[in-house]
C-alpha cells in the first residue's frame, strides 16, 4: 500500500494508458470487476462508462497495489492482494480509490475544456450557488460527477464559495473580463479548477506542493515568487505573473490534527497554519489578508473562508468568534463587502476529515473608498 504523500505525487506522474484496441470496455470490466472486493466493485461503478471505470481502475490499481497491474499477475494473485489491501487498509485504501476516481472524472472533465477551447460550463448547481438570508449552502458532488479540486483533498473548498466571490467581483467592476486572481491555499486547485471555466487565470500556491499547477509558497510571504511579481535571479520565467490580482482566495486549514504538511510528510510542517495557536492563528491569517487588500487591482476583493473549529481527526470543536476576531484583527481601511455563514448539504469523505466540517464563515474583503 502506498501512502498519502506517494498517491499525491502520482497525480502528476504519466498519465493512465488508454485500453489496448481491440478490448470491449464493457466486457474487460466484467472480467476484471470478479477480481475485485465488491466494496471496491460498487465504489468504481459508480462511474457509469466502462472505459473510464477501467482508467479509474488502472489508477488504483497504480495507487493500492504498488504499481502492479492485473497483466502482471496471475488472476489468483492479483485477488490476493486486493483482498489484503481491503482487509488491512480498508480506510485508506478506500481513500486511494476515492482519489482514483476523483482525478479519473477530473483529467476527462480538463481534457473537455482543452479541446473545444471555449470555457466548459460550470454544473449549474454551482452556477447558480446563492446566498440566502447570508446563509451559502454547499454539497460535495457526487462521485460521478467532475470534481473541482479534488473531492478527497482535507477540507477541500467548495466550489459554490468561489463562484459567489467571483460573480460579487464581477458585480462591482466596471468593464468585467475573467478575473486574474491568487489562490494562496490552493490545496487541489478547486479556485483554478472553477475559475478557469469562466476564462479566468489563477496563480496557485500552497504551503505542500501536491502537483496540479500549484507551486510552494509559505501564504506569509506572498508577493515573494514569481508568478506574483517578484523578478526571477537567474533564467526567465514562463509561468503566469500576476502583479495586482483581481481576487485573492484564501483558506486556511481549520487549526488541528493532521495537518496538510504532516499528511504529507513536508519539511516546513512547522509552518503550516493549522499548528498555531488560536491567538496567533487569528493573528497570522488578518495579516495576510491585510497584505493580500494592500496587492489588490482597483475594485479587487480578498475572498477569506474562515472555519471555526478545531479538528482532532474527525471530531471537531466548535470555535465561533474565529471570523470575528480576524476582522477585529485586519489593517485600517479595509471594508467588509460580504458576510456568509456556509452550510453543507451533503458531504463526502475527505482525507483524515472524514464528512465531519468545521462550521464556515465566508467573508469578502476589499479596499475601503477613500474620499479625496
Ligand atoms: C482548507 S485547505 C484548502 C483547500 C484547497 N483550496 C482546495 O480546494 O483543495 C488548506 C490548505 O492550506 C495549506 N496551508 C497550510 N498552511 C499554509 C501556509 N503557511 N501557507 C500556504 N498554505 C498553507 C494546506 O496545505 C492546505 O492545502
Amino acid at each position: 500500500m502506498t501512502c498519502l504523500d506517494d498517491i499525491l505525487a502520482d497525480i502528476d506522474a504519466e498519465p493512465i494508458q488508454p485500453e489496448p484496441a481491440g478490448q470491449h470496455p464493457g466486457r474487460a470490466w466484467k472480467r476484471l470487476a470478479s477480481d475485485l472486493p465488491p466494496a471496491v466493485r460498487r465504489m468504481l461503478e459508480t462511474i457509469r462508462i466502462p472505459g473510464l471505470r477501467l482508467a479509474a481502475l488502472r489508477r488504483a490499481e497504480r495507487y493500492v497495489l504498488s504499481g502492479s497491474v492485473r497483466e502482471d499477475l496471475d488472476a489468483a494473485r492479483y485477488r490476493a492482494l486486493w483482498r489484503s489491501a481491503w482487509s488491512n487498509r480498508n480506510a485508506e485504501t478506500t481513500r486511494a480509490i476515492r482519489l482514483a476516481i476523483d482525478q479519473t472524472l477530473k483529467d476527462v472533465h480538463i481534457a473537455r475544456m482543452v479541446e473545444h477551447e471555449a470555457p466548459y460550463c460550470v454544473p449549474t448547481e454551482v452556477r447558480t450557488a446563492r446566498v440566502r438570508d447570508g446563509k451559502l449552502t454547499v454539497e460535495d458532488p457526487p462521485s460521478a460527477k467532475p470534481s473541482f479540486g479534488v473531492r478527497s483533498y482535507p477540507e477541500r473548498t467548495p466550489p459554490e464559495v468561489v463562484t459567489v466571490a467571483a460573480r460579487t467581483w464581477r458585480s462591482r467592476v466596471r468593464h468585467p473580463r475573467p478575473p486574474l486572481a491568487w489562490d494562496l491555499t490552493a490545496g487541489s486547485g478547486t479556485v483554478q479548477d472553477v475559475l478557469r471555466c469562466n476564462g479566468g487565470r489563477v496563480v496557485s500556491t500552497d504551503l505542500t506542493n501536491n502537483g496540479n499547477g500549484v507551486a510552494k509558497l509559505d501564504a506569509r510571504n506572498l508577493g515573494c515568487c514569481p508568478g506574483h511579481g517578484q523578478p526571477v535571479q537567474t533564467g526567465h520565467f514562463e509561468g503566469l505573473v500576476v502583479q495586482h490580482p483581481d481576487m485573492v482566495f484564501l483558506d486556511p486549514p481549520s487549526r488541528g490534527v493532521p495537518t496538510m504538511a504532516e499528511l504529507d510528510r513536508s519539511d516546513d510542517a512547522d509552518r503550516d497554519l493549522a499548528s498555531l495557536d488560536r491567538n496567533v492563528y487569528i493573528e497570522i491569517v488578518a495579516t495576510i489578508v491585510s497584505k493580500s487588500v494592500e496587492r489588490l487591482a482597483a475594485g479587487g476583493l480578498v475572498s477569506l473562508l474562515v472555519r471555526e473549529g478545531v479538528r482532532n481527526h474527525q471530531h471537531i470543536t466548535q470555535d465561533s468568534g474565529v471570523a470575528d476576531a480576524i476582522m477585529g484583527a485586519l489593517a485600517a481601511g479595509i471594508q467588509v463587502v460580504g458576510h456568509h455563514e456556509v452550510v453543507y448539504a451533503h458531504a463526502a469523505n475527505q482525507v483524515s476529515v472524514g464528512s465531519a466540517r468545521c462550521p464556515m464563515v465566508h467573508l469578502l474583503l476589499g479596499r475601503r473608498a477613500t474620499c479625496r
